[in-house]
């Protein structure tokens, strides 16, 4: 199996790559990701989350479909400028670029996730379900995968639902397309910790965070 680079390594490069090599992802590669997805916490350990994986090419290649209707919507909004795309800053435009990859091509996709959780049973029920869904995504880069939350399938929500047999008593949180990358991992644009992390207060500095770099941290981890 993956030589797995080590938990701070895999927080610091786990980026959402969305180009994807044409390899099937093995049964046992694939159980060692489910397997540590739900070793996530939930309230009342109730484990109410579900997961199916698509894996049948003609049931990703109706996901394909859906998700380019809120492609296009995305695509109406950047043609208005001359250069639609092209005129983003850089780190925006290959982001988005790989998101169009990825529309274009999510029937070729190795495994796509849906991840389900029971209605009506969590008073917070994306936090009994989002904590598996990033130990599904670290887990994906521990293994040598990557996977990011790519919900444009959901524009057919209902047509989803009868398609893959989904229960109404279960909500649809999000999809995951899994797959070995061709793109490489890390390191990931974020605000720094000053901007985000207060002191004591809402809006109070913390003043070490202050001295500390914009990038944070991420070179202890993945070197230059
Ligand atoms: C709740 C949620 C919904 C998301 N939905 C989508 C989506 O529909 N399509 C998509 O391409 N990415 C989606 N993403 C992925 C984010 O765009 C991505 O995680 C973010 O841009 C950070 O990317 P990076 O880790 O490569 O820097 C979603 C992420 C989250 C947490």
């Amino acid at each position: 199996m993956h030589n797995d680079p080590g938990l701070f390594a895999t927080i610091y490069s786990a980026r959402a790559l969305r180009r994807f090599k044409p390899d099937p992802i093995p049964d046992d590669v694939l159980f060692q990701l489910m397997d540590a997805a739900i070793r996530a916490p939930s309230g009342q350990n109730a484990q109410d989350w579900r997961f199916v994986l698509v894996r049948d090419r003609d049931h990703k290649r109706k996901m394909q479909e859906w998700a380019e209707i809120p492609w296009r919507r995305y695509q109406a909004r950047f043609s208005e400028h001359a250069d639609g795309m092209d005129s983003l800053p850089r780190s925006q435009r290959l982001s988005l670029k790989s998101v169009e990859h990825l529309v274009h091509h999510l029937a070729e996709t190795p495994v796509i996730i849906v991840v389900l959780g029971l209605k009506g049973r969590h008073s917070t029920p994306g936090g009994s379900t989002f904590p598996a869904v990033q130990n599904l995504l670290l887990g994906a880069r521990g293994l040598g995968l990557s996977g990011s939350i790519f919900n444009f399938p959901l524009s057919r929500e209902d047509a989803l639902r009868e398609m893959l047999g989904i229960p109404d008593n279960n909500e649809i949180y999000c999809v995951l397309p899994i797959g070995y990358p061709t793109d490489r991992h890390g390191p990931l644009g974020r605000k720094p910790v000053r901007a985000i992390v207060y002191d004591g207060r809402f809006g109070e500095r913390w003043s070490f965070a202050e001295a500390q770099p914009d990038a944070g941290w991420q070179d202890r981890w993945l070197g230059e």
